[in-house]
C-alpha cells in the first residue's frame, strides 16, 4: 500500500539546505498499520503531508496505492486525496455549521457515494448515534474526535492518516479512540498511519517506526519498542 524509497526533504532558509527527512525507506501492507514516534522536530508531520500528496519529495520515490505522488499534478493529488485518504488531524477540523451527520457523510457525498446503512454502522460503533443531530460545539472533545474518526472512514479509503489524534485528549479519551481507530480500521481491511508521541497509543499499530533527525531508526520489520531515542 505504501512503498517509500530514499525519499528526501530539504528546506533552504535562503543560505543553506537543512534536509528534514533524510533517505527515508519503507513499505508498509494493505490493511496494516503502522506508528511513527519521534522527538518534537523530527519530521513526523512532514513524512505525513507527503504521505497525503500536500507536499513533495525532492529525491525518492512515494508510492501509494500503487500511484505516484512525486509525479502527480494539483488536480490528480485533489482527486488522490479525495478518493483514497481519510484523515485525522490533532485538532479534530470538524465543519462547525454541519450536524455530526452532515459531518461523517460529508467526504462520502464528495465522491458520489450513496449514503446509508455503512454510515449509520459507523455512528453506532463510535458510539454517536445519539448524538447525530448535534453540532460539533455541543460535543465533547472525545466525542467530537470520534466524528471525526468516522468522517475519516466515510468513503471508505484506501490509506487513513492521523497525526496526533488524541494529543487533545485526556488518557482515558485517548485509550478509547485509539481503540476504535485502529480497530475499526483493522475491522473494514483499512492502511492506517499514526503518528504519536505516546507508547500507549503505538502499541494498538502492527508496528512502529521511530524518526530521529530525520532519520528512521527502524523497519517495520525491526519493530522498535518505541521507545523515544
Ligand atoms: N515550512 C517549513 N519551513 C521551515 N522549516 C520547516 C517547515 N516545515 C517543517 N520545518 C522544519 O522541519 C523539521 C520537521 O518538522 P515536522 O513538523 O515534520 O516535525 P514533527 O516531528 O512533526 O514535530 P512535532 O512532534 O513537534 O509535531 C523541523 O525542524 C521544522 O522546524
Ligand atoms: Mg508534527
Amino acid at each position: 500500500m505504501i512503498e517509500v524509497s530514499g525519499l528526501v526533504k530539504q528546506i533552504t532558509d535562503g543560505y543553506s539546505h537543512k534536509c528534514i527527512l533524510d533517505k527515508l525507506d519503507f513499505h508498509l501492507g494493505e490493511q496494516q498499520s503502522v506508528a511513527i514516534g519521534g522527538d518534537s522536530g523530527s519530521g513526523k508531520s512532514t513524512l505525513l503531508h507527503i504521505l497525503a500528496a500536500l507536499d513533495n519529495a525532492d529525491k525518492g520515490v512515494v508510492k501509494v496505492a500503487g500511484l505516484t505522488l512525486n509525479s502527480m499534478s494539483e488536480t490528480q493529488a485533489d482527486q488522490f486525496r479525495k478518493k483514497h485518504l481519510g484523515i485525522v488531524f490533532q485538532q479534530f477540523n470538524l465543519i462547525d455549521c454541519l450536524s455530526v451527520w452532515d459531518n461523517i457523510t460529508f467526504p462520502a457525498r464528495l465522491n458520489g457515494l450513496s449514503i446509508g446503512t455503512y454510515h449509520n454502522d459507523l455512528l453506532e460503533q463510535l458510539g454517536l448515534s445519539s448524538h447525530k443531530h448535534k453540532l460539533p460545539v455541543n460535543l465533547s472533545g472525545g466525542e467530537q474526535q470520534r466524528v471525526a474518526i468516522a468522517r475519516a472512514l466515510s468513503h471508505q479509503p484506501s490509506l487513513v492518516l492521523a497525526d496526533e489524534p488524541t494529543g487533545n485528549l485526556d488518557d482515558n479519551n485517548s485509550q478509547n479512540v485509539s481503540e476504535l481507530l485502529f480497530g475499526l480500521c483493522k475491522k473494514l481491511g483499512l492502511t492506517l498511519v499514526v503518528v504519536t508521541h505516546s507508547p500507549k497509543v503505538a502499541a494498538f499499530a502492527d508496528t512502529r517506526l521511530l524518526l530521529q533527525q530525520g532519520r528512521l531508526l527502524n523497519t517495520p520489520n525491526q519493530t522498535s519498542n518505541f521507545v523515544s531515542a
